[in-house]
């Protein structure tokens, strides 16, 4: 192993999570959605859809994109960002998959519960 400057923070196996489907992840600042796309990628967003803060954990994921359960927004997984003619963006926070553990860059948490100022 070798060491890293930036940390981070096993949220647990990849296999955990249905197919296109998410985990909550809570944090102090917030709760993070990690999703899992069918060919297997995950995704961490925050759980608060960018139109009226919708729980993006319960919504459709199709592709690299989640479909918000609420007014049908559909969010970007990769960007956070809203899609179409919508405009938003939600936080993102980096991860990695290694040995079929999720782990959470610690320091992309930071962002989390700091919604964007308009
Ligand atoms: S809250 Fe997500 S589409 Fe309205």
């Amino acid at each position: 192993m070798t060491a890293m400057s930036s940390s981070w923070i096993d949220i647990g196996a990849l296999a955990a999570i249905p197919i296109q489907g998410a985990r909550l992840v809570k944090t102090p600042k917030g709760c993070i959605a990690v999703f899992r796309t069918s060919h297997d990628e995950a995704y961490a967003l925050e759980d608060r859809c960018p139109h009226k803060d919708g729980p993006l954990s319960q919504g459709i994921v199709h592709g690299r994109s989640v479909t918000c359960p609420l007014h049908n927004w559909v969010i970007n997984l990769e960007t956070g960002a809203a899609e179409g003619a919508d405009k938003g963006q939600v936080a993102t926070v980096r991860l990695k998959v290694e040995n079929g553990r999720i782990l959470l860059d610690a320091s992309g948490l930071a962002a989390i519960g700091k919604k964007a100022e308009a």
